[in-house]
């Protein structure tokens, strides 16, 4: 089987990891990485056995051979750098936050629809067997009527550049809150009533701490929490008038746990053995490149953009906004 050529732009922290998980995959080849800096990117190249090292992103865009670019930049350049590969006429799949606002995603989703150019939100788990397992085991009638969700993620990161500045697209939102949000749509999908939400806001503009609930239509209820400021136990509970089901990590779940309405350990079901697990949408994109589509079934772009939505409402109710909320406003 010919292996399917991958590129990575921006040879970061994140591009590590996708790098580990390609060297894990039969049907992958770790074929290009982009950094600004070419000396970086063949030292990349070298550590992750790629076969090509490209000192600019464009380099690896015009590169006739790469069949699909993973961009793993801060999120207030996805726009740009998504833009440029689908311009080109290169399949992408692009790290989560999908965008910086709204506006971006209805940009580059037009761009990708309008010419056929594969494109995909990188939001890892909504690729996940497992993640699928855990939304038909809360809505088989295992627990009941499923009726609240809550779903907690935190990491210290605030020391990080591209989580402080409003420049790079920063805030807890758009980077972990992200998860939580993603969480509560795999379970209960997206017939939202009203959104409300409460933000820490750093000095230099970005939200670092996010309380968001969503009130679904038929009186369901989605309690998220994320925070750059701490560790926290990253869990999610999905609860019924009938049990409840704790997810030990919804930032990768491994184990989930259903209870009864007595509080008892009814049964403990696992996630099926993974590389990292970001090699569920990796394969997701090869398929639906192979099949010449232009976005996944498992994030469609309407669901990109739906979540975008979503994030511009609450950044809006906080107050944060970010330069490239200007840059999409200009003729
Ligand atoms: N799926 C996940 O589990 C996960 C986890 C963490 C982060 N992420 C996402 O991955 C993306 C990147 O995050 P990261 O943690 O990998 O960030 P990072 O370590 O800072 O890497 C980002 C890379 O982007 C490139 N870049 C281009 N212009 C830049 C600029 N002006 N400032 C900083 N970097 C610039 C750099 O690569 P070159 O110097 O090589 O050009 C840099 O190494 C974000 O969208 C983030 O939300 C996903």
């Amino acid at each position: 089987m010919d292996k399917f050529r991958i590129g990575i732009i921006g040879a970061g922290h994140i591009a590590e990891k996708m790098a580990a998980t390609l060297a894990g995959m039969e049907e992958a080849e770790a074929y290009g990485v982009a950094s600004r800096d070419l000396a970086k990117a063949e030292e990349f190249a070298r550590r992750f056995n790629f076969t090509k090292a490209f000192g600019s992103y464009e380099a690896l865009a015009d590169d006739p051979l790469v069949q699909l670019i993973y961009v793993a930049t801060p999120h207030s350049l996805h726009h740009d750098h998504v833009r440029m590969c689908l311009l080109k006429g290169k399949p992408v799949l692009c790290e989560k936050a999908f965008m910086a606002n709204a506006a971006e995603a209805e940009d580059v989703i037009g761009i990708s629809e309008s010419r056929g150019v594969f494109l995909a939100e990188a939001i890892w788990t909504r690729y996940m067997p497992f993640y699928r397992t855990i939304a038909e085991r809360a809505n088989d009638g295992t627990i009941g009527k499923p009726m609240m969700v809550t779903a907690h993620l935190g990491y210290p990161v605030s020391h990080k550049e591209r989580i402080m500045k409003p420049e790079l697209g920063g805030g807890a939102l758009l980077d972990l809150g992200v998860y939580t949000i993603n969480f509560a749509l795999n379970v209960f999908g997206k017939d939202i009533r009203k959104i409300t939400s409460h933000c820490t806001v750093a000095e230099t503009g970005v939200d670092l701490q996010d309380n968001i609930c969503l009130e679904y239509e038929d009186g369901r209820m989605a309690v998220l929490m994320a925070t750059a400021l701490c560790a926290n136990d990253r869990q999610g509970i999905i609860s019924g008038d009938g049990g409840y089901i704790i997810v030990d990590n919804i930032n990768n779940s491994l184990k989930a746990e259903i209870y009864g309405k007595d509080h008892v350990l009814k049964e403990t079901i696992h996630a099926p053995e993974q590389i990292t697990g970001f090699e569920y949408q990796v394969r997701a994109c090869i398929s639906a490149i192979s099949q010449g589509k232009y976005e996944t079934p498992f994030m469609p772009h309407s669901e990109s953009l739906a979540v975008m939505k979503m994030l511009d409402g609450i950044r809006k109710n906080a107050g944060v906004t970010f330069p490239n909320d200007l840059k999409m406003q200009r003729p």
